[in-house]
């Protein structure tokens, strides 16, 4: 991505994508515009096509024109791919296939997933308040690597007619550093803990990792580096949580345990992650899917996206002042009680997608 425009008229890329992506992205864009109007801050944002929607418009699911448009965008903001509409097309039509593409052509290597719990939502945690409270731990999560990418790759037909499904899991040496780094990078300005997680008890990838996540942690005296295998991780994340400042883990580890860590805060609907390159630009986008389910039916959680949308003024913009803004905004339309379903809880108030978004942006004054 370019880094030529300057920091107060930055270039946006929207991808409103597919499911809920439309709707949980207008909330996080009318954040963007109302910071337009009220701080030295003029958003250039340009909306494009990826997954389904893409496909349905283009044939592919990462048209050339969206790549070219991330790639001089500053910063692309994504709301969500998929949906069972495209389950059936070539696994390389599907919306998947879209997301994966862009991470992967635009180096987007650090998965950055906070699981942070807002004091107001304790009771929407299916674990106990005292499990949960307080909690704030960073995900690292390597994203253009492991089985997610690895070659050979396939479905094929054995002698004698049997199949046989093939995925590689394998990671170079600097592919590990790098994410490394960014995790202890990350620790640094937090608690100082990196907890790499790995299945070194069984797999090589792992055993190459954890001597080489040690390399890289014998460089951060300042850092306190731990390992823990990836069933173990799962196990303690929801035993005692706080234990965890920084995990720093593989592509696929990172995407199960940050489906679970999200769970931890009440909701999914509620985290948002930056997908950063070598130089911190970024694909910013809410953990969560396109929720076929509740789509278009105003019922979907836009403060992940909204969130997404302050990491990005925080990591790639360098607008740190405008993301407390934004965090801020968010906890108080939270202290009025205004809830979207996911995170209902006795005595809140129920609203929408729009009307929750629309409660932001008067918070933001
Ligand atoms: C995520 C999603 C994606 C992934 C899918 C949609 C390809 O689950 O961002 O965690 O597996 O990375
Ligand atoms: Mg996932």
């Amino acid at each position: 991505m370019s880094a030529d425009s300057s920091p107060n008229r930055p270039r946006i890329l929207a991808l409103p994508g597919d499911g809920i992506g439309p709707e949980v992205i207008a909330p996080a864009l009318g954040v963007l515009r109302r910071l337009s109007e009220i701080a030295d801050f003029h958003a250039e944002i340009e909306e494009g096509l990826l997954g389904g929607a893409a496909f349905e418009a283009t044939g592919r699911p990462l048209p050339e024109e969206t790549l070219a448009a991330a790639r001089s965008a500053d910063a692309v903001l994504m709301g969500s791919i998929g949906g069972p509409q495209w389950d059936g097309l070539d696994r390389e039509l599907r919306p998947e296939r879209g997301l994966l593409g862009l991470r992967s052509s635009l180096g987007l290597f650090a998965n950055l997933r906070p699981a942070v719990l807002y004091p107001q939502l304790a009771d929407a945690s299916t674990l106990r308040p005292d499990v949960v409270a307080g909690l704030d731990l960073l995900i690292v999560r390597e994203l253009t690597g492991g089985i997610y990418f690895g070659a050979p790759r396939g479905i094929e037909t054995m002698e004698g007619g049997e199949r046989r499904g093939v995925n590689t899991l394998v990671y170079t040496e600097s592919e590990i550093e790098r994410i490394c780094r960014a995790a202890f990078e990350a620790a640094r300005r937090r608690a100082g803990r990196v907890c790499s997680v790995d299945k070194a008890n069984v797999l090589e990838v792992s055993e190459l990792w954890r001597e080489v996540a040690e390399r890289v942690g014998a460089q951060y005296g300042d850092v306190e580096l731990t390992h823990m295998y990836v069933d173990n991780a799962a196990m303690q994340l929801v035993r005692d949580p706080k234990q965890f400042d920084v995990i720093v883990t593989t592509n696929m580890f990172g995407d199960i345990l940050s489906d679970l860590a999200s769970m931890l805060t009440g909701s999914i609907g509620m985290l948002p992650s930056a997908s950063l390159d070598a130089g911190g630009k970024g694909l910013y986008e809410p953990c969560h899917g396109s929720a076929p389910d509740i789509a278009g039916q105003d019922a979907a959680n836009p403060l992940a996206t909204v969130l997404s949308a302050a990491m990005m003024l925080r990591y790639t913009l360098d607008r740190p002042e405008l993301a407390d803004r934004v965090e801020r905004a968010v906890s108080r339309v939270l202290d009025r009680g205004l809830r979207t379903r996911d995170i209902a809880s006795p005595g809140t108030r129920a609203v929408g997608t729009a009307a929750m978004g629309r409660a932001v942006i008067e918070e933001l004054g």
